[in-house]
């Protein structure tokens, strides 16, 4: 039984967890969830802010750049939560509504992929040996009839999988989408995805980068290690925000959020299974954690 002041380490929300049973908790520590931080949401303004841009010939676009495992899906994926697709039974006037579109940019593009990948994410069916005009015909207006209003292009690096010639038409094409339906573009991936997007002048001065860079340890991380132990269902405090374990938690991690948030979701595993609830140094090293470039070397 919870007694109100019990538990003042923990978010008000996640203090009646921690009476729960060892792999209920395991479970719960282990279940994505998001954690806010200054830079995120001002991404999320940033994306806010296209979306209520008026209609124009030359609309400005976004690209969200940072390296792998970051935090940019989920950020994106955040916003399009916001933004709730209606399906045509759920909508008003009986038409289905899709604001926000999130496609991944596919490896070895080319246009008739990406029309696939579009008209995937719109739910249209189509068949592989549709013709490319065909399904730009249908995703287009597809998107005009659901009042997309905004199109995310996710993985924006797999660009550069294509020779330069597919690349020049697929950065051709976003530039056509754009203008033809006259939404606001979000491109999200790594640095290498800038470097497309650079290859093309009038690409270049359209779409406007946010970076998303590794970690440091400043006071917005340690306040996200601060959010982080709240969320995590452990009977006693880990002060993970304390300089030393926020130290060695930053270099675990190698300062790549993804890796950040799994160090200490696996330590906070390793407390509860080992009955000490709270998060130590010596458990963040002790985590079976292979460190992201290690991880790399080993794999090859
Ligand atoms: N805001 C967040 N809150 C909680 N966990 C996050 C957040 N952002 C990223 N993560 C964790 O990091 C992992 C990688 O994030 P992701 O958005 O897929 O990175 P990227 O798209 O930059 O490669 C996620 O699976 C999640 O576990
Ligand atoms: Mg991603």
């Amino acid at each position: 039984m919870v007694v109100s002041g019990d538990y003042p380490h923990l978010h008000p929300a996640v203090r009646p967890f921690v009476d729960e049973a060892t792999e209920v908790r395991v479970r719960r520590i282990r279940t994505d969830r998001w954690i806010a931080y200054a830079r995120a949401n001002a991404a999320l303004a940033a994306m806010e802010d296209l979306l209520t841009f008026p209609k124009r010939m030359r609309m400005p676009n976004l690209l969200l750049v940072g390296p792998t495992n970051n935090g940019k899906t989920m950020i994106v994926e955040k916003f399009r939560r916001a933004h709730p697709a209606l399906t045509a039974v759920e909508a008003a006037d009986g038409v289905a509504v899709l604001p926000v579109l999130r496609v991944q940019m596919p490896p070895g593009p080319d246009e008739g992929r990406l029309f696939g990948a579009i008209l995937d994410g719109l739910g249209v069916p189509f068949g592989p040996r549709d013709r490319i005009a065909a399904k730009q015909d249908i995703a287009v207006r597809m998107m005009r009839a659901t009042d997309t209003r905004l199109l995310v292009i996710d993985e924006l690096h797999n660009l550069l999988s294509g020779t330069s010639m597919q690349q020049r038409r697929l950065l051709n094409l976003l530039r056509w989408l754009g203008n033809e339906l006259q939404i606001p573009l979000v491109g999200v991936g790594t640095a290498e995805a800038l470097r497309a997007i650079r290859s093309d002048d009038q690409l270049v001065n359209r779409f406007e980068p946010f970076a998303l860079p590794v970690w440091e340890d400043d006071e917005e991380y340690r306040r996200l290690l601060a959010t982080l132990e709240a969320a995590l269902p452990l009977r006693k405090p880990s002060h993970l925000n304390d300089p030393v374990m926020a130290g060695r938690i930053l270099a675990a991690a190698e300062g790549v959020l993804g890796e950040i948030i799994a160090v200490v979701v696996r330590a906070a595993v390793l407390a509860v299974e080992t009955g000490t609830e709270t998060i130590s140094a010596r458990m963040i090293e002790d985590a079976g954690f292979i460190r992201p470039s290690e991880r790399r070397r080993v794999a090859v």
